[in-house]
């Protein structure tokens, strides 16, 4: 792997979790941060999300994906490498593979160590004489690429941007112009506004798997940080907020109650909750202008049946 990950600070991923956890449960209203569902157990719950009735996200954004990586082939025919930001089981990126064969190297980042590879592995079982470099890490940090001959396309699919706040968003689509470098495109998937109702049970299946990959992350803090909690006292939360325009998860506690990790005591209070994700929801306006302030112009736009998802080129203001 020769691509290097900047990160400021210089933990160890075990240490960044467990400052991360310490710090959002010691936060008022308590917080933990969203990429730490991706253990190997929580990709596959996000797997498994993906096929559900109900979660009609990545169902939308395939039934567009060929037809796009098509139209930009023949737009963008100089394009000699992928860099795909929470690349989770690599699916989406073969459509742009099929169809771009002068494609000839593929990063894919994800923060799902054991999860990305695997599947990075089998990419390039698929795909003989492409390079397929894993990096594994936060996409939120800026990453250093080598120069490539020819351009290079950022690849965000599945709406995982609006699971960063507007401010994170702007700073995380300045850096990937930065790394992406000069003449550079970025395709993002984005989840647009729509009925509550359809949003909300996106996000609260009948079956209970969102309940599941919620509650992964108290198992998590379990298993990887020893940490005592009782994980049936919590209950899974999905609600919009209207201001923000994002659906919220969060995990409601059923009593009164503590979560012990090494010395520290975090009390949660019959009712209280820890948020653990956003998920904005972006008009196709609403996030050009975000693109824009991010460095990237608007260049092309496609929408899902009835509007449902939105996948957007852009082009690196140079
Ligand atoms: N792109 C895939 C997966 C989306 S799920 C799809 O569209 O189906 C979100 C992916 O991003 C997961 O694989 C998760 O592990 C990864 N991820 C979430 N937050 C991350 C972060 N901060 N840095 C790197 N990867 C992250
Ligand atoms: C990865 N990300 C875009 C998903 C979403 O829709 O926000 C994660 C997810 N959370 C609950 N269900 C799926």
């Amino acid at each position: 792997m020769n691509e290097i990950m900047l990160s400021e600070e210089s933990f160890t991923p075990e240490q960044a979790f467990y400052q991360d956890v310490v710090e959002g449960l010691s936060d008022s209203p308590k917080r933990l941060p969203s990429k730490y569902f991706y253990d190997h157990r929580g990709s596959e719950l996000f797997e498994q999300i993906c096929e559900l009735e109900e979660y009609y996200l990545t169902r939308a954004e395939l039934s567009m994906l060929d037809r796009v990586a098509r139209d930009i082939a023949g737009s963008l025919p100089q394009i000699s490498r992928i860099v795909e930001f929470g690349s989770g089981n690599c699916e989406k990126v073969q459509y742009l593979l099929d169809r771009h064969r002068g494609v000839r190297r593929y990063l894919p980042i994800d923060v799902s160590e054991s999860f990305l590879l695997y599947h990075a592995d089998r990419l390039m079982q698929r795909y003989q004489g492409l390079e397929v470099e894993p990096v594994v890490g936060d996409f939120n940090f800026p990453i250093r690429l080598e120069d490539t001959e020819g351009g290079s396309l950022g690849f965000f699919p599945g709406s995982t941007i609006g699971n960063l706040d507007r401010w994170e968003a702007i700073r995380f689509l300045r850096n990937a112009a930065e790394s992406l470098g000069p003449k550079s495109y970025f395709l993002v998937g984005v989840d647009t506004l729509k009925d509550q109702d359809i949003l909300l049970a996106a996000y609260d299946d009948g079956q209970g798997v969102t309940r599941d990959f919620n509650l992964n992350l108290l198992r998590r803090l379990e298993q990887e940080l020893g940490a005592k909690i009782d994980i049936d006292q919590f209950e899974h939360e999905a609600r919009f907020n209207e201001e923000h325009s994002r659906i919220e998860m969060h995990l409601r506690s059923r009593c009164n109650q503590n979560i012990r990790i090494n010395g520290d005591t975090f009390s949660l209070a019959k009712g209280e909750t820890i948020h653990t994700e956003n998920s904005h929801k972006y008009t196709v306006e609403n996030f050009q202008m975000l693109a824009c302030l991010g460095g990237w112009e608007p260049r092309q736009v496609w929408l899902a049946d009835r509007g449902m998802f939105s996948i957007h080129l852009l082009k690196r203001m140079d």
